[in-house]
């Protein structure tokens, strides 16, 4: 009898039976969407992660879209980001109709490099030129230089979106809350390799009313009515009840009941899957230290890594193995890992329209040839760890 063999993916779901008890409940229900699961889930995230206000929407795309214009970006303005981060990142700036730009990453922690970063805003000033925002980017889980971050957001004058898409559960200064201190919008992702799973899904996170009223407006086509913050401006019709008003073009960005059910019930295990996947970057982290063709995620002592990727370097460059070679060696074993990220400014999208070349981010590009994101998610054991450490050393 042929024996089928395990294969593993960089990253996947986690379903128990609790998840699946509570969107059935809801699939039962009045609400499938648009009903109170909804409000529910913005509720515990809000609580979860120290926020005022939370929407949640269809993606975390929807959710970087919806911040980009709640906060105002227009033509004209300048957003800058990391060049080692999923292309939503900086697609949110162009949807906007800004311009988007990047600084490059800190050789260790692999999210932006405040010192490059505030070359360029210096440079940026002296052209009289307006940089409106900065989208940080949690790169894998670990939490960017956010006091920094603070710092040069008040001396130049922009605003700070955290795409905390990757750090659910991560903790900068002993604090998990940490996102929504720091930020001005924080923006969440539930597609099924993050945290915590609604299938698509997203969330906006901020203290501001008016930026969560705005997202709120513009996740429904924008359409605005009696009970949302913003007013209906003719009042002949206030006293309509079918009556409402559009004042600003939206989107369908909904994300339905069901989903939220889910995300409710994932909610309550974050702290659990957060552990595990700790448990299992700390056995990585044994199998792979002292062995100069790696290196390690570094985690800065003022921080708690989250793990949602566990990018680990190799050495290529130093070794008789290319990287297409590798993955080819360990997928014929049952092992998919991934690269995270192509860096963005390479895109020829970027390249084309903006002007982006080869070289312009060389700490971003050096990362990217060597990095390799291995499977690290809530179900693995300590048998399919070292199983797969040892593909990775034996395929080298
Ligand atoms: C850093 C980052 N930002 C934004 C997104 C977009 O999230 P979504 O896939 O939910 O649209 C992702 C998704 O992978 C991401 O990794």
């Amino acid at each position: 009898m042929r024996s089928k063999i395990k294969s593993y993916s960089y990253g996947r779901q986690n379903i128990g039976k609790d998840d699946i008890k509570s969107v059935i409940e809801v699939l039962k229900s009045d609400w499938l969407t648009q009903g109170p699961k909804i409000q529910e889930f913005e509720n515990a995230l809000a609580n979860k992660f120290g926020a005022k206000y939370c929407s949640a929407v269809s993606s975390g795309t929807a959710a970087l879209h919806l911040t980009a214009l709640a906060l105002g970006w227009k033509k004209g303005d300048i957003v800058i980001t990391s060049p080692v981060t999923f292309l939503a990142s900086a697609n949110c700036a162009v949807y906007a109709g800004a311009t988007p730009d990047f600084a490059d990453i800190d050789e260790s922690g692999y999210t932006i490099d405040t010192g490059k970063l505030e070359d360029k805003l210096k440079k940026y000033k002296q052209r009289n030129k307006n940089v409106k925002a900065v989208v940080a980017v949690d790169y894998a889980g670990n939490p960017s230089n956010w006091e920094e971050l603070k710092y040069l957001s008040r001396k130049y004058g922009f605003s700070l979106v955290d795409d905390f898409c990757h750090a659910a559960g991560a903790e900068y200064r002993k604090d998990y809350r940490y996102a929504v201190k720091y930020a001005d919008a924080v923006c969440m992702s539930f597609h099924p390799v993050k945290h915590v799973t609604t299938g698509e899904g997203g969330a906006v996170l901020t203290n501001s009313r008016k930026t969560d009223a705005l997202v709120k407006v513009l996740r429904t086509h924008g359409i605005i009515k009696n009970n949302t913050v913003f007013k209906i401006r003719n009042s002949k019709y206030k006293s309509d009840p079918w009556y409402y008003e559009m004042q600003m073009p939206g989107y369908n960005y909904r994300i339905t009941d069901f989903q939220c059910a889910l995300g409710i019930s994932q909610l309550k295990k974050l702290d659990k899957f957060i552990e595990e996947r700790r448990k299992i970057a700390s056995l990585y982290d044994e199998f792979f230290k002292n062995d100069e063709r790696f290196i390690l995620p570094f985690v800065n002592p003022d921080r708690k890594h989250a793990y949602h990727l566990y990018p680990l370097q190799i050495k290529f460059d130093k070794l008789k193995i290319s990287k297409k070679e590798f993955f080819d060696k360990l997928a014929s074993k049952g092992v998919f890992c991934q690269v995270h990220y192509i860096p963005v400014h390479l895109q020829p999208y970027y390249a084309k329209n903006f002007g982006f070349r080869k070289g312009d981010f060389p700490v971003a590009e050096k990362f990217y040839e060597r990095e390799v994101s291995i499977p690290v998610y809530p179900s693995l054991n300590k048998k399919d760890i070292s199983h797969i450490s040892d593909i990775i050393k034996k395929s080298l």
